[in-house]
């Protein structure tokens, strides 16, 4: 497939579809604690997306059969929300979600410490979200696509953490995933030239450990092979002539 160049006009709904998603985000961050289920996280943001008059992407897709990814510490991303699953002092919390606003998605994810973590669980999501912004600074129309993925993986690799290689980012738009695909690994290939207008989820996937995941029984959850921490940072960009938008983080958070 092609990779899709959005109208100014596919920008705009698909930047309201990014703050709603942000305002989204910032709600379960808050209500975040010790206690609660994961399905009482993911009935919370099925609240707020369609309180906000958007249709949650990921509910059905493919069967996924909830509004929220909700993956706790070894888990990597798409844990399966259940009652029977309850948050701890001291897990860290991958929650990821997208939203369709007038027929466009927007996809992000954010990584939460649940009170007191280690500090290697600290260090860990901090690392993750600088994997991004390291990215991002090569988004940038002329730019290769794979020069975001080596700046990730480098970033990474350099301080010691694996890079889920499985898993990969991708484009966004009237789909949740669209062409291209977006490695978070360094690769010999630079990729496509980023043209103004491509609209991009770039999500590095971190582990402490390894690089190697399993997917559980359920067909859905991805865990670390070794059992070790692992994060996940996600936003919806728009490539420009110059700097990119990030469509899904308009405050920092
Ligand atoms: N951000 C996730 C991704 O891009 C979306 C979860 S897919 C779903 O893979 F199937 F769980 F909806
Ligand atoms: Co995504």
């Amino acid at each position: 497939m092609p990779i899709s160049i959005k109208s100014s006009r596919e920008i705009e709904i698909m930047a309201e579809a990014g703050r709603i998603l942000e305002q989204v985000h910032l709600e379960l961050e808050k209500a975040l604690h010790p206690g609660m289920s994961t399905l009482d996280i993911d009935q919370l943001g099925r609240k707020i997306i369609e309180g906000c008059g958007c249709i949650p992407s990921f509910l059905n897709y493919n069967g996924y059969p909830a509004s929220v990814c909700v993956s706790v510490n070894e888990e990597v991303v798409h844990g399966i929300p259940s009652k029977y699953r309850i948050i701890q002092e001291g897990d860290i919390v991958s929650l990821d979600a997208g939203v369709i606003y007038k027929g466009y998605h927007s996809d992000a994810a954010r990584t939460h410490a649940v009170g007191n973590v280690s500090k290697e669980a600290e260090d860990l999501i901090k690392v993750t979200r600088e994997c991004f912004f390291e990215g991002i600074k090569y988004a940038k129309e002329g730019n290769h696509l794979f020069d975001i993925s080596r700046a990730i993986g480098r970033y990474a690799r350099e301080r010691g953490y694996g890079v889920v290689r499985d898993l990969c980012g991708h484009g966004v738009g009237t789909a949740l995933h669209e062409a291209p695909e977006i490695p978070n690994y360094e690769l010999v290939k630079r990729g496509v030239k980023l043209r103004a207008g491509m609209t991009l989820a770039i999500e590095p996937m971190i582990n402490i450990g390894g690089w190697e995941v399993d997917w559980l029984d359920d067909d859905w959850t991805v865990v670390t092979r070794d059992h070790t921490l692992s994060a996940h940072y996600e936003n919806t960009i728009v490539i420009t002539d110059g700097e990119p938008r990030i469509l899904t983080m308009t405050e920092r958070t």
